[in-house]
């Protein structure tokens, strides 16, 4: 009966304690961000590694905005100069680059790196890494609920046709399947406001490390783990 998983096509992950990897070390928390970005370009090579075609990376939530300017304003030079250094990376590595979330909402020039970064490498056929910036589960919901509401209030569309596979094709990461995998770092056991629609039927796999800790070796063992779940999908 049980059958293991192969090799899961899509990981979300929520990058979780960069604050508290720094606190435990006298530093600012804007070291911790700093040292995460080395956990970021290992995910990547991991997942390349293991042929997984997409990772969703949680690396900046609606709710974040919320955080002191000097922390926001490190984090965004840090996703500035991220995607500046690592393009020519992606390009040698065949990795195309999309974002989900609120883009308008980012200050302009990591919008600019963003930009160029996804139509640099849009005719790439590996991994396709997925940042999740200024991005709120609850919004892209709404968002969806919005515009279907719009076609059928101009009649482009019967309000009794929409199902989940149209509501799913109004959301950020429509054409994208849901994510097999979903890892937390840092050990809180909550979702945040992350793909709440897609990850429905998710196996979860928390790790205790902060994220700047959790390296090849942590996401290799979260896919062992995922290997062994028997997934049900509702069946028995
Ligand atoms: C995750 O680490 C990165 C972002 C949310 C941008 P945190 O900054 O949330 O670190 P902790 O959870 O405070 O340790
Ligand atoms: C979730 O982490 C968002 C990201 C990892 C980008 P948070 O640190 O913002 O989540 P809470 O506040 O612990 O729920
Ligand atoms: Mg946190």
């Amino acid at each position: 009966m049980d059958t293991t998983n192969d090799t899961p096509r899509h990981i979300a992950i929520i990058m979780d304690g960069n604050g508290r990897w720094a606190n435990a070390r006298g530093l600012p928390r804007g070291e911790g961000h700093r040292a995460g970005a080395e956990s970021v370009r290992e995910a990547v090579e991991t997942c390349r590694q293991l042929g997984v075609e997409y990772l969703t990376l949680y690396a900046f939530s609606s709710e974040n905005w919320s955080r002191p300017k000097n922390e926001i304003d490190s984090l965004m030079k840090l996703l500035e100069r991220f995607l500046r250094d690592k393009l020519p990376e992606m390009l040698k590595q065949n990795v195309r680059l999309h974002a989900i979330g609120n883009l308008s909402m980012l200050p302009v020039n990591c919008r600019k790196e963003i930009d160029k970064a996804i139509e640099k490498t849009r005719d790439n056929t590996g991994l396709n890494l997925i940042l999740a910036l200024s991005y709120g589960s609850r919004e892209e919901i709404t968002d969806a609920a919005r515009a279907l509401a719009t076609k059928a209030a101009a009649g482009e569309i019967d309000p009794a046709d929409i199902d989940n596979e149209m509501f799913a094709n109004h959301l950020y990461t429509a054409g994208i399947p849901d994510p097999d995998l979903l890892v937390r770092t840092s050990g809180e056991l909550r979702i945040s406001n992350f793909l709440l629609w897609q990850i429905s039927y998710s196996e979860i796999v928390i790790s205790p490390k902060n994220w700047p800790d959790f390296r090849n070796a942590d996401l290799r063992a979260a896919v062992d783990e995922y290997a062994r779940r028997h997934r049900r999908f509702g069946a028995v």
